[in-house]
């Protein structure tokens, strides 16, 4: 995997002259964070070697090169689910590229359904942690010592400095943001009522089908990771009527000028 990883880094370079420190992976119906971006290069997923391609409706697969707000960064526009049928490797493989580019910090956003009832369809949540419920993990395998630890802490998947600061500029721009846990599953179904409540008294606020694996990879390597999560509806039986994708775009949509406004500060002070 290693030499893998380092020939998507050398075509990386190749085409790009770019050095970001910060990399945001855009959730579903969030990719609005692509129009901040001055000064765009961008590479499809398609022609990076070794590369996994996306294949979901609302998910474009290319890393967008650029600056917002004078910073330089790298947008994924379009992740890898583990429910596409993808190993959780393949869904972590960006990761590993992304550190071997030098990116120290990774934004992480994605679309979810709201477990806590405090919440409405909107909401951005600032994620402070996670439950793990893919039943499979990224880390799992003959471990490479060259990329991470055999036994990674995950005390502080979220870095507590990065939300400190995204509440801050939160209050400042006037964000309507909550903060939670957010459970992953592997998905690709809405999860049931029953799993909804289960999961609710075990202290989930979100769920969701991704940012899990991603975030377990970046904490291995030694990256920052801020997660926000675009509450999109309310879970299974918490929500009275049926789950639509559709739906879930349009409502991410929406929240995405304020989820842009708010990430385009974050990644200045952070
Ligand atoms: N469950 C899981 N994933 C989701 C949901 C949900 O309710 N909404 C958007 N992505």
């Amino acid at each position: 995997m290693y030499d893998k990883i380092m020939e998507s880094v050398e075509y990386i370079n190749s085409k790009v002259n770019r050095k970001p420190k910060i990399a945001v992976i855009l959730g579903t119906g969030l990719g609005d964070l692509v129009s901040e971006v001055k000064e765009v290069e961008e590479i499809p997923y398609e022609n990076i070697p070794n590369f996994p391609v996306s294949t979901v409706k609302g998910h474009e697969g290319k890393l967008v090169f650029g600056k917002i707000n004078g910073i330089e960064v790298m947008l994924m526009q379009g992740r890898f689910h583990y429910y596409e049928g993808y190993t959780m490797k393949e869904v972590t493989y960006p990761i590993y590229v992304m550190k071997k580019l030098g990116i120290e910090k990774i934004v992480v956003t994605n679309a979810c359904g709201g477990i806590n009832k405090s919440f409405e369809p909107g909401t951005l949540m600032i994620i402070n942690d996670f439950i793990n419920l893919f039943g499979d993990n990224p880390l799992i395998g003959i471990n490479d010592e060259r990329l991470g630890p055999r036994f990674p802490d995950m005390s502080e998947p979220f870095k507590l400095e990065f939300i400190d600061k995204a509440k801050k500029i939160g209050e400042e721009l006037k964000i309507n943001y909550a903060e939670g846990v957010y459970a992953g599953f592997m998905g690709p179904y809405y999860e049931t009522a029953a799993e909804i409540v289960m999961i609710g008294r075990h202290g989930a606020d979100a769920v969701g089908m991704s940012t899990v694996p991603e975030t377990i990879v970046a904490n291995y390597l030694g990256m920052d990771v801020l997660g926000i999560a675009c509450i999109t509806n309310m879970a299974t039986g918490i929500q009275k009527v049926k789950h639509s994708h559709d739906r879930v775009v349009e409502i991410a949509q929406k929240a995405s000028i304020d989820l842009c406004k708010w990430v385009a500060r974050i990644i200045e002070e952070i």
